[in-house]
């Protein structure tokens, strides 16, 4: 069994709606073999990480940069990390209410220096999700699955 580990940080309802959207994507009948761990951000351990085969990321956009959550995560993990986990496919899911940019950036910066490689560009949402966010949501999600499981 491969594992898939999400990592959030959920502070509303827009970013649940984001989250459930990737997990359920995550966790499709489609694809075999992947089992779904989910940790809040503010929870999740570099143990956790290298357990996993690959990687859901999701986080607000918070005075232009990643939650605090999220960036809390990458500071515990990137060095106990760095070199076992290089080439492991991940995916990321951010919301803003205006200005994702400085986030993207960030999350840009942060896995090109571990050396992940992304399954697909990331989600950005601005505003309540619609029902299209939320379908590119579930399609990272199952996108993610597909990568390290079996089709
Ligand atoms: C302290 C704080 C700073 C924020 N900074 C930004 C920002 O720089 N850019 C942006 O697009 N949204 C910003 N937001 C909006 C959050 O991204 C947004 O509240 C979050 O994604 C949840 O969405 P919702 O409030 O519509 O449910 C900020 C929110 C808070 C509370």
């Amino acid at each position: 069994m491969r594992r898939l580990l999400i990592v959030h940080h959920t502070p509303s309802p827009s970013v649940q709606a984001m989250f459930e959207a990737v997990r359920s994507g995550a966790s499709t009948d489609e694809v075999g073999g992947v089992e779904v761990v989910t940790r809040p951000a503010l929870a999740a351990s570099p143990v956790d990480v290298l357990e996993a085969d690959g990687y859901l990321l999701g986080s607000p956009v918070n005075l232009g940069y990643l939650s605090g959550a999220l960036k809390h995560f990458f500071d515990l993990m990137y060095y106990p990390c760095l070199e076992e986990t290089i080439r492991r496919p991940f995916g990321a899911f951010l919301h803003g209410n205006s200005d994702a940019s400085g986030a993207l950036r960030a999350l840009e910066s942060i896995t090109t220096g571990l050396r992940w490689r992304a399954v697909l560009p990331p989600v950005v949402v601005t505003g309540e999700p619609g029902k299209a966010d939320l379908e590119a949501c579930w399609e990272l999600g199952a996108t993610a699955a597909a990568e390290i499981g079996e089709v």
